[in-house]
């Protein structure tokens, strides 16, 4: 099969199909037990994240079981910040910890020199994906956005408020943009040497977008974003690339003005017919049900999913969710979702 012959590559390049292509965010993870399986034999997260054999078998998984259009490659947006010298761990229950950036001076600390060789693994993982895939499955490779991969890199792990990096950009936007720039660098770079690797496709995650007030969001994100897709596409003119600025509200409209972007993964919040109306002329569309509705299942549920189906599915549309699967989602309401999506 030629790569222009699968599903969400035709919708990324404006196409509209009868059935739209399906992946779920994080659709690699704990809801799955075989998932559970793999976790326990590697030990750490991160060591699945590193081992290129475990990290294909886990993003493998989903596919296997319910033959989603899309593989996306198994990482964390926080092995860039690993890969910058920053020390990254995951700790149960507790989600991801780093060495929190305190200062200026923590900043000259972080270095591209060993990015690549401490990257490899990741990079070796998507040959050995794209070797054992499905003619028809599009592989996905992916980063976080700057701002949401900064916001962990200066919280020290995941936040409520965003107090310390919020404040470290408005009290000295200068040196936080030097860290932006930073990982401007680190990204492009990463995303690039994705695709030599063989990732098919992009999405780039900005899961904090909706912290700041729209001028703010502009600066951090949409800038950031836009650049590293120009630095991606210089070297790689065909990869389709979707971008997920979560929160971003109204301002979806300059990411799909602005930002070069082939597809944007609309969050759960954002309005089915205002994302027709002001977006899908633009690009293609991505998203949105609510995880807790594929968690909670039943008539709602069944509703929603042919609502966003009836009201995106005219124009170029992938269905997915509006942010990633939860831990406790039951199995059977993927494997419903799959029916509802393609039946
Ligand atoms: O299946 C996939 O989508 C691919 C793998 C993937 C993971 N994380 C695996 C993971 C992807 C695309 C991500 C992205 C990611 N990681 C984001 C952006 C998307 C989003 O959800 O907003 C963010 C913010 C992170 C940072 C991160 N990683 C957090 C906050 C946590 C802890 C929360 C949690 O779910 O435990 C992680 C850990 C993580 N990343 C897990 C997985 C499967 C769970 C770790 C485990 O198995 O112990």
């Amino acid at each position: 099969m030629n790569s222009t012959d699968k599903a969400l590559i035709r919708v990324l390049s404006g196409e509209s199909l009868a059935t739209p292509p399906l992946w779920l965010m994080r659709q690699a993870g704990r809801y799955l037990p075989e998932y559970r399986e793999v976790r326990k034999d590697a030990g750490s997260f991160l060591e699945l994240c590193f081992t290129p054999a475990l990290a294909a078998e886990a993003t493998l998984q989903p596919i296997r079981r319910f033959g989603f259009d899309a593989a996306i490659l198994f990482s964390d947006i926080l092995v860039v910040p690993h890969g910058l010298g920053q020390e990254v761990w995951f700790e149960e229950g507790k989600g991801p910890q780093l060495a929190a950036l305190k200062e200026d001076s923590d900043l000259s600390a972080l270095s591209l020199a060993a990015f690549h060789e401490r990257l490899d693994p990741v990079y070796r993982a998507i040959g050995l994906i794209r070797a054992d895939l499905p003619a028809k499955t599009t592989l996905i490779g992916f980063a976080g956005a700057p701002w949401t991969v900064a916001s962990y890199m200066i919280e020290g792990g995941s936040s409520k408020d965003f107090s310390r990096a919020k404040t470290w950009a408005y009290r000295a936007p200068e040196s936080f943009q030097k860290l932006i720039d930073l990982l401007v660098d680190a990204t492009a770079q990463y995303l690039i040497r994705q695709v030599e690797a063989g990732a098919e496709v992009l999405q780039l995650f900005d899961s904090w977008a909706g912290v700041w007030p729209t001028d703010q969001l502009r600066r951090w994100c949409l800038d950031p974003m836009r650049q590293i897709l120009s630095r991606v596409k210089e070297a790689h003119p065909d990869v389709p690339i979707i971008l997920f600025p979560r929160g971003a509200g109204l301002l979806y409209r300059d990411f799909a003005t602005e930002s070069g972007a082939d597809g944007l993964a609309l969050d759960t919040t954002m309005p089915l017919r205002w994302s027709r109306r002001h977006l899908q002329d633009k690009v293609a569309l991505q998203g949105n049900l609510d995880p807790l509705l594929l968690l909670a299942g039943g008539p709602v549920f069944r509703d929603r999913v042919a609502t966003i189906k009836e009201e995106l599915g005219k124009g170029a549309f992938v269905f997915n969710l509006g942010h990633g699967i939860l831990p406790s989602t039951p199995i059977e309401h993927v494997s419903e979702l799959v029916e509802l999506v393609r039946g």
